[in-house]
């Protein structure tokens, strides 16, 4: 026996609740970015992940504030046109979760809560100095999909990370104890060092069906 829900006839909000504990885990990219006034600014989102290699696409779901404006995130990316996705080990979880605060436009939340900048390569947006790898990101377009909620994709220019997690001849990764947290829904987290890691080779050829 199976259930059906039909989502049209959900709130969005009741959308949201139902499909983010049915999509997990979702990686969160720790987005830094500076306003046209030069405030550093960080914010998680876990509408995130990567789509594609060429062009190296990055694409974050911006959902607007409850008075119907723009988050100071999508607005600094309009601005200045570049953001880093931090990474988030676990021992930078409540580091994270405090930077959703709201916060005011000319507020930095890593200058308030005490977290450490360094200048990126590429891009005028610094990186979070403990976060185990920081992409840094350009804009290439967003898509407005409603008053409340939009798309933006971006291009993956360069990446940071803390020293011996990428081997820069075979670019294999070593996470080591730094894995990346990932959101499962609300405010409940997966630690991917405890999840059991399985490594099943993709086939090389589809099947016949067997007689
Ligand atoms: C783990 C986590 C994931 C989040 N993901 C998103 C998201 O994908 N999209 C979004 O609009 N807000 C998301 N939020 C909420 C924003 O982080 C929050 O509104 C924040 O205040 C925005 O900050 P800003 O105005 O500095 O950009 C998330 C919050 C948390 C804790």
């Amino acid at each position: 026996m199976s259930h059906h829900i039909d989502l049209d006839e959900l709130t969005a909000s009741e959308r949201y609740k139902l499909l983010t504990a049915l999509v997990i885990p979702r990686p969160i990219a720790w987005v830094t970015t500076v306003s046209l006034e030069g405030t550093t600014n960080a914010a998680p989102y876990s509408f995130f992940n990567v789509f594609g290699q060429d062009p190296a696409i990055i694409i974050l779901g911006l959902e607007h504030k409850a008075d119907g404006t723009a988050k100071d995130t999508e607005n600094n990316i309009n601005m200045l046109n570049e953001f880093v996705v931090n990474l988030v080990s676990s021992d930078m979880l409540e580091d994270m979760v405090q930077t959703a605060a709201a916060y005011a436009p000319g507020e930095s939340e890593p200058d308030i809560l005490g977290l450490s900048l360094t200048s990126s390569k590429k891009v005028k947006p610094p990186r979070l100095t403990n976060a185990p790898v920081s992409i840094e990101c350009e804009r290439i377009m967003s898509l407005s999909l409603s008053k409340e909620r939009s798309i933006l994709l971006g291009r993956a220019m360069g990446v940071f990370s803390k020293n011996g997690l990428i081997n820069a001849a075979t670019l294999h990764v070593d996470w080591a104890n730094d894995y990346p947290i990932a959101r499962l829904f609300a405010d409940r987290y997966a630690e991917i060092g405890r999840i059991r890691r399985y490594s099943i080779p993709r086939p090389k050829r589809a099947r016949k069906k067997k007689d």
